[in-house]
């Protein structure tokens, strides 16, 4: 039989912005691991979807000829040729392929790594703490809303060097862009505009008045002896911006959206807080908050399907880290899990520039959060509510302390 043929009759309606599917996604990709690992699905414009953890493996290594230049999980609405040559400048590096990648990853990994975001430890602890002051005495709150939806969209405009005055215009656009606008184009082409006007802005007020964040050390930096050009200044920021932001308030809603929610795993990391590292991880690992995308340039092969040049393929990281064949109970979380090695953060020469800063704003989170906040937990679990489509992560969590 026609594999493709099969492959599509199993799953051709996955749909990754169907909201029964995001509100418990687990057992959809059981059973598309089990029944179908590599799937079609004719939904939000066709695509190849992997659930296992080996396939993705595999595929993120056939390099140029499955292609960055649209890393998006469903087309951008509007633009006829997906393989077309500018998707490829929009954010680099996520969105170059080899060998044009590996020099503008490099500029940007001095900014990320431990020695260097450790720096933004207190930052980060101090600005928890203010959030945490604004509704401790209420004894109620949105732990999504009024927490961790404000923490990434600040320490990356605090690093940008952007006026904390304007960060909550920051988030609006952000949130625009990558979540409101994954299904309605209008509303993020908008947000889109809105988010480059501005930072170009910024970028020409840094040039006559540097400082010490990241769009500064940008403009003083070089690539072969040669200045960075405005243009890749301006979508590297708006890279960081989509890339840094969502994912991690994701990732930190969804970790207090777990400890509320399971009473055991709560007073386990009251009892024993030397585990945070861990539990970080697991959370990572179970709510893992980004898939990855990917466009065939050519016909590609792999386990005897071939995806014909131009199909786009969507690499389900977060059921990825639910294989049994690589985690035991995959479904259950153990905040004391010691192997944990998740993809959380992609793999292969696309990983994650900013895990280290990811990991440290989501231990400074939940740590400042248990300290102040011990005992705390879901006050209506009906009034949950999660993102759809590329991220995906929980955003209302009503709490109780
Ligand atoms: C929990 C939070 C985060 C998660 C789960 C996450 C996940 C990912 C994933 C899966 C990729 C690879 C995408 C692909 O292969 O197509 C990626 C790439 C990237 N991420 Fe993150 N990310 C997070 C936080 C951040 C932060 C805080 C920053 C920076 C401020 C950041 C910056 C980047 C950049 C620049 C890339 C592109 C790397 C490349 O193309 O070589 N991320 N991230």
């Amino acid at each position: 039989m026609d594999k493709r043929k099969q492959a599509g009759e199993v799953t051709t309606d996955f749909d990754i912005l169907d909201p029964d599917y995001n509100q418990n996604p687990g057992p959809v990709w059981r059973d598309m691991r089990e029944r179908c690992p590599i799937a079609h699905t004719e939904s939000q414009g066709g695509a190849w979807v992997f659930t296992k953890y080996d396939d993705i493996q595999a595929l993120v290594k056939k390099t140029p000829e499955l292609s960055n230049r649209q890393p998006t999980v469903f087309p951008m609405q509007g633009d006829k040729d997906l393989l077309a040559d500018y998707f490829a400048d929009m954010m680099p590096p996520l969105t170059k392929d080899p060998p044009e990648h590996a020099p503008l990853k490099r500029l940007l990994l001095p900014f990320f790594s431990m020695k260097a975001v450790e720096a933004h430890r207190a930052y980060t602890e101090q600005l928890c703490h203010g959030l945490i002051d604004g509704f401790i005495e209420k004894g109620t709150c949105d732990a999504a809303e009024d927490y961790a939806r404000q923490i990434s969209p600040r320490v990356i405009g605090y690093l940008l060097g952007v006026d904390p005055g304007q960060t909550d215009q920051f988030v609006d656009w952000v949130q625009g862009f990558v979540e409101l606008g994954a299904a309605d184009y209008e509303v993020r082409a908008k947000n889109f505009r809105a988010l480059r006007r501005f930072l170009d802005d910024e970028i020409t007020k840094r040039r006559s008045d540097p400082g010490e964040d990241y769009i500064s050390r940008l403009i003083a930096s070089d690539i072969d002896g040669e200045p960075v050009p405005h243009l890749m200044i301006l979508n590297m920021c708006m890279l960081l911006l989509v890339a840094g932001v969502d994912t991690t308030w994701s990732s930190i809603g969804s970790s207090l959206l777990h400890f509320a929610s399971h009473e055991e795993d709560r007073q386990r990391l009251v009892a024993q807080p030397e585990l945070l590292p861990n539990a970080v991880e697991e959370m990572l690992r179970l709510h893992s908050p980004a898939s990855a995308g990917r466009i065939a340039m050519e016909n590609v092969e792999h386990e005897g399907f071939t995806f014909e040049r131009g199909e786009r393929l969507i690499l389900s990281l977060p059921a990825a880290n639910r294989d049994p064949a690589t985690f035991e109970n995959p479904d259950e979380a153990d905040i004391g899990r010691e192997r944990n090695r998740h993809v959380a953060f992609g793999v292969g020469i696309h990983r994650c520039v900013g895990s280290n800063l990811a990991r440290l704003e989501m231990e400074v989170a939940i740590k400042v959060w248990f300290e102040r906040i011990p005992e705390f937990r879901l006050s209506d679990p009906d009034a949950v509510t999660w993102s759809a489509g590329q991220v995906r992560g929980a955003r209302t969590i009503p709490v109780t302390f």
